[in-house]
Parts: C-alpha cells; structure tokens; sequence
C-alpha cells in the first residue's frame, strides 16, 4: 500500500506532523508555495494506522490539496472541499490523469503565441483589478510592472483558448504559482510587503517567462514519475462546507486542519492569485468568498452566532476575553472566537452523520492568543466534540507556534492533533 507513498516522500519524514516544512520540496508539494499545509506523513499515519481499511477519506479543508495527493499515493480515494477557487483548482491540478506529450506540446504552442503577441499591449487589460495592482498602480506603488502583466494577460489569454480543460487549469495553476515570485511583493506573515528595492531592480517579462518555464518542466517531471497514482479518484468540490444543504459522502477516514482562530485571512494571503487569474473580477465577490470562508478573522462584517450549550472552557475563554476587552485590537474578537466553534460544531456534527461505525476524524488545529488570553482550541474541541458524541482517542499538542509579534513573539501556542471515534 505504501510503496509509491515511499517513494513520493523519499528521506523527508517530518518531524513535526502539524507541519510540512521538510515536504514543500516534494513532488506536487512544491508546485505552490502553501505555508499552512500539514504534512503527508499525518495523513499517511490516518489512512494506515486505522483499525480497519480504509476505502474513501475526506478532507472539507482541502488548501493546497495535501490530503486528496497522499491519498491518492497510498491508493486510497478521496473527496475535499475548499471554498477558494484558487487552491481548490490547485488540488485538482496535482491529482489530475495527464497525457505528457501534449502537456509539453501545448506548453510550447502556448509559449510561443505569447511571443507572436509582443507588440500589442492592450492599456485597458486588466481594467478589473484593483488599482494597486498594475504600474503606475496608486500612489507610487504597484504590485506588478507594466510588462510583466502585460505578459501574464497574455499567457491567460493563450491558455484560455485550451480545449482540454485539465491542462487549462495546470497552465492556470503554473501561472498562479509564478506570480508573487515576479511582483514587486513578498508575502509574509499575515500579508505581504513590497521587497527592498523592488523600484531598483525592476522585474520584467523575460523573468516571469524563465519562472514559468522552470516551474512548467518542474511540473512535467512530476507528472511523468508519479502519472501512474491518479488512476485513483480525488474528488475536489469547489464548496463552503458551511451550507446547511452539504452532505458529506459517507467515509472511513476524515482528516483536515482548519483554519485557526487567529485571525488569518486566507482570502487576503492568496489575493493576488485570485484576482490576477480572473477568480475574482470585482471588488463584492472579494466580499462574498471572505464571508463564506469558515469565521476565523473578524477582517470582513459577518453575522455571528454562538452555541447554546458551549462548553465551560469556551465560556470561560470568552469571559477572560471579555474583561480585556480594552487591550483586544478589534472589539468583534470574543464574537468571532464564540462563531468559530459554533461553525466547527456544526462542521463537526455533520461529519458524525457521514462517518462509518469504525470511521475517525482527525483534527490538526492551532491554539491562539489575544491579549494574553489563550484560545485551547484543540481543548474546546476535544469538548464540542464529546457532546456530539464522538470518542476522543488522542488530543496531543504536535508542537509550539509562536506567537504574533503583537502578542509578545514567544514561542508557547500549541497546535493539537485531535482523533475522534
Ligand atoms: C489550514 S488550510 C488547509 C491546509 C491543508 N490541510 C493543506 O495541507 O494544504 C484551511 C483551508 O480551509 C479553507 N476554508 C476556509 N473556510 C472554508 C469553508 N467555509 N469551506 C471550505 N474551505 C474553507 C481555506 O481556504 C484554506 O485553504
């Protein structure tokens, strides 16, 4: 069962499970720099440590798609869901069936029609972005350089002409992945910033063609060694799993990481991708896909709603919250906390519902802090949990974030993994 699994992972068994710093070297894994993705090896130990075989598995997080590909190496067949449209393309790309001879024959043609177009920049293209996007952007500052977006409309406009719709979205995918790398922006922490001296060493076109060569033969290379893993299914569903019509698929093995309640907009962090490849073309559909995405931040005005029976660490944690609420940077703070386990209390429910009598699902979540309060929320969860009625057979600490810079930088938060039967 695990050959190709081994193969795929070589040497790099991480350390911590929780993370996937040693694995965004991997095959596929690299395809897309995705900080917050966990490592195969937890959802490898999932599929296999499982006390019966394991025949479907879930992941309603899906993000880069770690889960959908190990599952996929390890022959197991998988549905995820993940609300940007994005990431929910990227998973796709990486677990898609490919014929090589036309990926690298499309490649070409799409490469040189782009060089046929050179002299036909359009100053109205890429008149739905954002004003900062494109130079002369708004006050002096721009993400991309004229001819740089110039060059990405182009190579848009040629694969927008693909017929296969599986190699459209593994040029749209190489694209997006070459986009921050030839921008005037680094993305770090919780957003991004203009590199030093982004005005003295211009990126051009003729670096994003070098970037998207390099990452498209990286791709291939992949494609070639590892085509053989997408004969079993993984299905990725472009969903906000929040919809109260959703019904999971019935399933032995559910494993994800959600977002953490630590007021990490993904929206925000994958912004350019989505805007620059036309997922979003204006500014309320920005609004729309921040509203459906689990509450997590309090960055966009949401409804908020609380559980009627909450456990006592939650109250608890919400009345520390409350008593600071002067040092709390947004009032809206114990709110946002209280919707987040009423949203993965629900998410939670619905998956007890699909679980088979022997399934699991695994947790892999961060605690957070805000004004020296802590959020246990693998605790909380652990709590929520039983009062749905799942067993709880694990709840460790993986290993420690460290904190916000706000929050003092100490390295003290833990991030849980939760097994629940
Ligand atoms: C921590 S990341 C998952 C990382 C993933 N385990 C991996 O290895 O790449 C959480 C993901 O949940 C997605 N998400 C947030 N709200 C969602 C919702 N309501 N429905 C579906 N996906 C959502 C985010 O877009 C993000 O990609």
């Amino acid at each position: 069962m695990t050959a190709l699994f081994d193969k795929w992972i070589g040497e790099s068994t991480p350390v911590f499970l929780g993370t996937n710093h040693l694995s965004q070297e991997l095959p596929f894994s690299s395809w897309y720099r995705f900080k917050e993705a966990f490592s195969p090896e937890i959802v490898r130990q999932a599929i296999v440590d499982h006390p019966a075989k394991v025949e479907t598995c879930i992941d309603p997080f899906s993000g880069s798609g770690t889960t959908a590909l190990t599952a996929q190496f390890l022959g197991v067949p998988s549905t995820s869901f993940e609300v940007n449209p994005f990431l929910a393309d990227l998973g796709r790309a990486k677990t898609e069936c490919y014929d090589i001879d036309e990926l690298r024959s499309s490649f070409r043609s799409v490469i040189e029609s782009t060089r046929d177009q050179e002299n036909s920049f359009d100053r109205n293209s890429g008149a739905w972005l954002p004003e900062t996007f494109v130079e002369p952007g708004k006050n002096g500052k721009w993400l991309f350089n004229a001819d740089v977006a110039h060059q990405v409309f182009q190579f848009r406009d040629a694969i927008s002409r693909i017929k296969d719709p599986t190699v459209k979205r593994l040029f749209e995918v190489i694209l997006g992945s070459s986009l921050i790398e030839n921008s005037n922006v680094v993305i770090n922490g919780k957003g991004r910033r203009y590199r030093r001296n982004w005005q003295q060493r211009p990126k051009t076109k003729y670096d994003l063609l070098d970037t998207l060569q390099v990452r498209a033969e990286r791709c291939f290379l992949d494609i070639e060694s590892f085509n053989s893993k997408s004969a079993t299914p993984a299905r990725i569903e472009l969903q906000d799993v929040r919809d109260e019509g959703l019904c999971f698929p019935e399933f032995d093995v559910s494993i994800f990481s959600p977002p953490y309640p630590n007021s990490f907009d993904y929206t925000d962090v994958y912004n350019v991708e989505l805007w620059m490849l036309g997922y979003l073309n204006n500014r309320n559909q920005n609004v729309d896909l921040r509203k459906q995405t689990l509450t997590s931040h309090v960055q966009v005005s949401k409804t908020f709603s609380r559980l009627v029976d909450q456990p006592r660490l939650l109250t608890e944690t919400v009345a520390q919250l409350r008593l600071q609420e002067d040092l709390l940077w947004d009032k809206r703070i114990p709110r946002m906390i209280e919707t987040y386990f009423f949203e993965m209390s629900n998410l939670l429910e619905k998956l007890a519902k699909s679980k088979k009598r022997n399934g699991r699902v695994w947790v892999v979540v961060g605690n957070s802090q805000y004004a020296g309060v802590q959020i246990e929320t693998g605790r909380i969860l652990a709590e929520i949990a039983k009062g749905l009625g799942y067993t709880v057979v694990k709840n460790e600490i993986s290993r420690k974030l460290r904190t916000s810079p706000q929050q003092g930088g100490s390295p003290r938060l833990g991030e849980a993994v939760l097994v629940l039967a």
